[in-house]
């Protein structure tokens, strides 16, 4: 009889150190294939698929010659090569509405198909919006002369001017597949945790040297193409770089773009950078010298609405233009969030 029970609890144990074995041996294996070929373990875990949209066929090169994808064409071109034709050493000084050698691409990437790259796939069922900047509802053309005149330190272009109609219809085109809401997972850019201390500049420079000068240079300048006109690597910072009133500017919206999408070739399902070094290296370009935005004190109207990082003053509040500009931030959010009863995430 009890010769019986041991053998029971034998078998059992047998049982166990077979699975346990088992799943060593699996586990063993993933992890020693993951190695080898370099694929971060969280692909494995959590890969995230996007919505079908994003897989549609955006590449204008399959379209005819009608008047109307010439028109789509041209948009793309303005959206990709943007220096080249409405930029400071275009060859149209007319039309030179950009004011630096950036091009919409360079932060919509993927020429604006690109989740966490705040992505234009269905911004035209997306506006009219309201703006927190205007503090009134605005149209596709006043958000991108927004961008036009902070992202691109440029002026407006006419609402009728071949540009406009041309980029609007290339929007319009990559939006044709969104639903009518335009409402896809992946707008605006990758969520970052809100650190609860100032950026670390010291800490942000050793990030930019280890991560970022390869091609956007130690100076921060980037490289140039051959045309001498458009970047390889767009500038961070000079002259050719966005305004101070650029959304790129704020630590935090710039933190979470570049989470997201850089080292160039990062894939937001596996960011390369933390988002300490992430923050850090947000603040640290955001300290560096680059052209200021005029008039920048007619920004928002209702001073409430702007994000807790907009690096100029002035503000709703009495914390400092430093603190604004370098965080910590959490005690700027608290005090909307107490006063005005209003949840601040930028
Ligand atoms: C320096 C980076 C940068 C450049 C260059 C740039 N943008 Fe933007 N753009 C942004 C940021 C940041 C936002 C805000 C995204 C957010 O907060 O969701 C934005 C938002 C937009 C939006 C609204 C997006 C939405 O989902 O509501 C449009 C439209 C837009 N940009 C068009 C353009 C066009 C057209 C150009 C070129 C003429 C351009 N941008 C150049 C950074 C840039
Ligand atoms: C392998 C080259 C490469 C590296 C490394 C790289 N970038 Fe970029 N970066 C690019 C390219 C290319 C673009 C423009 C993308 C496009 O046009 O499709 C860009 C765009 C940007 C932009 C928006 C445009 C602008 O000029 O402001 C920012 C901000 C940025 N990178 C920050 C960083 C930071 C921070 C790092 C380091 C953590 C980094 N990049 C590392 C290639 C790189």
């Amino acid at each position: 009889m009890s010769n019986h029970i041991l053998n029971k609890e034998n078998k059992k144990l047998i049982t166990i150190i077979y699975f346990g074995f088992g799943s060593i041996l699996i586990i063993g294996s993933i992890l020693l294939i993951s190695y080898l070929y370099g694929t971060p373990i969280n692909t494995f875990v959590a890969f995230k698929k996007m919505p079908s949209v994003y897989y549609m066929n955006y590449d204008t090169a399959l379209l005819d010659d009608s008047e109307d994808n010439k028109t789509i064409k041209y948009g793309f071109e303005l959206f990709r090569n943007t220096p080249k034709y409405i930029g400071p050493d275009s060859d149209n000084q007319e039309i030179a509405y950009a004011g630096n050698g950036l091009a919409c691409a360079n932060c919509h990437l993927d020429n604006g198909t690109r989740p966490y790259s705040a992505p234009l796939i269905g911004i035209i069922q997306r506006f009219p919006q309201f703006r927190g900047r205007e503090n009134k509802i605005g149209t596709i053309e006043e958000r991108i002369n927004g961008c036009m005149e902070r992202s691109m330190n440029g002026s407006m272009m006419p609402e009728d001017s071949k540009e406009m109609i041309a980029i609007i219809s290339y929007l319009n085109w990559i939006s044709r597949y969104a639903p009518d809401d335009g409402k896809i997972e992946g707008t605006g850019f990758l969520k970052v945790d809100m650190i609860d201390r100032a950026i670390d500049i010291e800490h942000g420079k050793q990030v930019f040297l280890d991560n970022c000068i390869l091609c956007h240079q130690k100076n921060g300048h980037g490289i140039k193409s051959a045309d001498s006109i458009t970047y390889l690597y767009p500038p961070l910072w000079g002259d050719d770089s966005y305004n101070n009133g650029a959304g790129m500017t704020r630590v935090l919206t710039s933190a979470r773009f570049i989470k997201a999408n850089m080292p160039f070739g990062t894939n937001y399902n596996a960011p390369k950078l933390s988002d300490k070094e992430a923050y850090d290296v947000a603040g640290y370009i955001n300290i560096q010298s680059r052209p200021q935005k005029q008039n920048p004190e007619k920004d928002f109207p209702d001073l409430k609405k702007k994000p807790v990082s907009t690096p100029y003053p002035p503000y709703a509040d009495n914390f400092s233009v430093e603190q604004h500009q370098k965080g910590p931030f959490k005690p700027i959010i608290a005090y909307y969030k107490q006063q005005f009863n209003i949840t601040k995430t930028k």
